[in-house]
């Protein structure tokens, strides 16, 4: 019999929370030993404890509440935070998931303890080395023992980097279980779309939160510009749950979109609904860009590029950047496009071969 291993998920922000999701789910059945430690880069209700709530998931037995500020200063503390609690719990894996500061410093605090770290969503790259998530995924691949890559063309580019075969699983992507997992409950629940006065297939939905965009005034100015001239042309309403951030940065920046519906970031399974019956997505979000995918909705990205070349493959995406022009052209593009592309992303069994190749080879 194997020794029994102690596993720490280190987690920060609401795609994290919902994609581990899965993966606890699957070590709880199993009765596995670990703990959540949560850094507290999200802190809102509504960008972080909704999750839990809603997903079941037990609580993190450790939150640093980092809270918001420069790279720097973000990704120190939890640096400093998280090495303090690996000390106590001595604990034999830590297993992050997917690009942000929280992973970036619990991964490296974790190696130089030379504590295994086992990386979920392993091998993504837009190529693009001035997004923070790009450097982040990059250093927590490299630092990482165990590889669960998403899809062939994520191990393909592990490899490429020089990461040994056998360090790299081939999993899916937890997000399709997620989905899976949550879709029926979210169809059986309290309904998002018409309290908000809308009907399945007429209406758009967007998020816009990537700090490319949203932090630089003509960025954000053009690509608001070119939802007010799709909402405008298409006669739909357009509803955009938005980020925080993305709303401070409005206010800051005096950006008043004209046919926009903001409303604040909801719930998973609310956000489902209003994936699942929109007629189309636009956005600039990592997760959006899947969901749309597996949900059968098309996709516009308001971005230059995709670290989900998958997307574009099967033909359920398309790259617009940030020209109003372009984001009009490309929408014109995908409502005419037939959605029968595949899904690219697995078949919602990747948390539990996540924590079976755990069992396995931890
Ligand atoms: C972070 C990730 C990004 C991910 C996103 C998921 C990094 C570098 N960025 O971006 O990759 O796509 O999470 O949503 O790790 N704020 C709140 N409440 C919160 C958290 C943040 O109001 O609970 C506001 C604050 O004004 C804060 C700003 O949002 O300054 C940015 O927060 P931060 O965690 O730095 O980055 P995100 O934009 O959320
Ligand atoms: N999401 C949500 N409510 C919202 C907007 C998004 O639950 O109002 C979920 C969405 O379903 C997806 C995840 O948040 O699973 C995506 O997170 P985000 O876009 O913040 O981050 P990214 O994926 O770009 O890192």
């Amino acid at each position: 019999m194997r020794e029994p291993v102690k596993i720490a998920i280190i987690l920060g922000t609401r795609p994290e929370i919902i994609k581990m999701a899965p993966v606890i789910r699957e070590l709880e059945k199993r009765q596995e030993n670990y703990f959540i430690l949560h850094t507290g880069q999200h802190y809102s209700y509504n960008l972080d404890r909704v999750f839990f709530e809603q997903l079941r998931l037990p609580s993190a037995r450790y939150n640093l509440e980092v809270g918001s500020g420069s790279h720097a200063e973000q990704t120190g503390k939890i640096l400093v935070g998280v090495e303090k609690v690996l000390r106590e719990e001595e604990p034999d894996l830590v297993l992050i998931e997917g690009d942000t500061n929280s992973i970036l410093a619990g991964a490296l605090a974790a190696v130089k303890l030379h504590i295994k770290v086992g990386h979920v969503e392993a091998g993504l790259r837009s190529y693009d080395r001035n997004m923070p998530e790009e450097i982040n995924r990059i250093l927590a691949d490299h630092c990482s023992a165990f590889l669960f890559a998403p899809t062939e063309k994520a191990k393909a580019i592990l490899k490429s980097e020089g990461i040994p075969e056998e360090k790299i699983f081939m999993t899916g992507n937890t997000i399709v279980d997620a989905i899976y997992q949550n879709l029926e409950i979210a169809r059986g629940s309290a309904n998002t779309i018409s309290a908000l006065g809308l009907k399945p297939q007429e209406y758009f939905l967007v998020t816009i939160h990537r700090q490319e965009n949203v932090d630089n005034r003509a960025r954000f100015a053009s690509i608001l510009e070119g939802l007010d001239r799709v909402a405008a042309e298409f006669e739909t309403p357009v509803i955009y749950p938005i980020h925080p951030h993305s709303r401070k940065r409005m206010a800051e920046f005096n950006l008043k979109p004209r046919n926009l519906t903001l409303i604040d970031p909801v719930d998973f399974l609310s956000f489902l609904q209003l994936e699942s019956s929109a007629r189309l997505i636009l956005t600039d979000s990592g997760g959006v860009q899947e969901e749309a995918c597996i949900l059968s909705v098309p996709c516009v990205t308001l971005r230059d590029n995709t670290e989900r070349p998958e997307t574009l493959e099967v033909g359920s995406n398309i790259l617009a950047g940030v020209s109003p022009d372009k984001i009009v052209e490309c929408s014109k593009a995908m409502l005419g496009r037939e959605k029968n592309w595949e899904n690219p992303f697995g078949d919602g069994t990747a948390g539990r071969k996540i924590v079976e190749i755990l069992e396995s080879v931890a």
